[in-house]
């Protein structure tokens, strides 16, 4: 089995993570391996915003708790936030955009980071608050939140491997 296969068969979510903050160049290789997934008819429809601001990511994580109606971290103390919306006028928006996460969340774990979909961004930035960041931001077009990856260097090991269901897959 090649290197990239048993990443992907070993990648895990992380929700412990220490309070240092990731390196610029692992930011940046993750970041890189979400541009590079594939878009339908390469209309590239997706926006990805790296926050590291400590303010931005407290503020993120209070919108993103306050649609669950609770105040705890949804973040689980990641330094990193990494936001994807997309262009919901491309018909592969969501498609799009969740295979830029994907690609992201396997890049990390390739890296010795850890991440996580943390979800709910649809929502965050449907609020009048999450619309001020993304003009705060210079986002001027009607963008949908597709999702969270958030990364950090992981606080002790990920959990065990959970089974795959039966019938996941059927060969005819
Ligand atoms: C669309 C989507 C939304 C998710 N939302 C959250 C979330 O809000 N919070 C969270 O802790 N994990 C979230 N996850 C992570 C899943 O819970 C996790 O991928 C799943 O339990 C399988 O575990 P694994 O990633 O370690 O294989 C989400 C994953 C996906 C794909």
């Amino acid at each position: 089995m090649n290197e990239a296969i048993k990443n992907m068969i070993s990648r895990k979510s992380c929700r412990k993570f220490k309070s240092e903050q990731i390196k610029d160049e692992e930011l940046d290789i993750v970041l890189k391996a979400g541009t590079h997934a594939p878009t339908g008819m390469n209309r590239q429809s997706p926006v990805i915003i790296a926050v590291q601001d400590p303010d931005t990511v407290r503020k993120l994580s209070r919108l993103n708790a306050s649609v669950m109606g609770g105040d705890g971290d949804p973040f689980y103390g990641a330094p990193t936030v990494v936001i994807v919306l997309a262009d919901p006028s491309v018909r592969t928006y969501l498609e799009d955009g969740s295979l830029v996460i994907g690609n992201m969340l396997n890049a990390a774990y390739s890296i010795g980071l850890g991440s996580c979909w943390i979800h709910r961004a649809r929502e965050v930035f449907d609020m009048p608050e999450g619309k001020a960041l993304l003009k705060k931001w210079g986002i001027e077009n009607e963008l949908v939140g597709i999702g969270n990856c958030i990364l950090g260097y992981p606080d002790g090991p990920l959990h065990d491997e959970f089974p795959r269901k039966d019938g996941y897959i059927i060969k005819v």
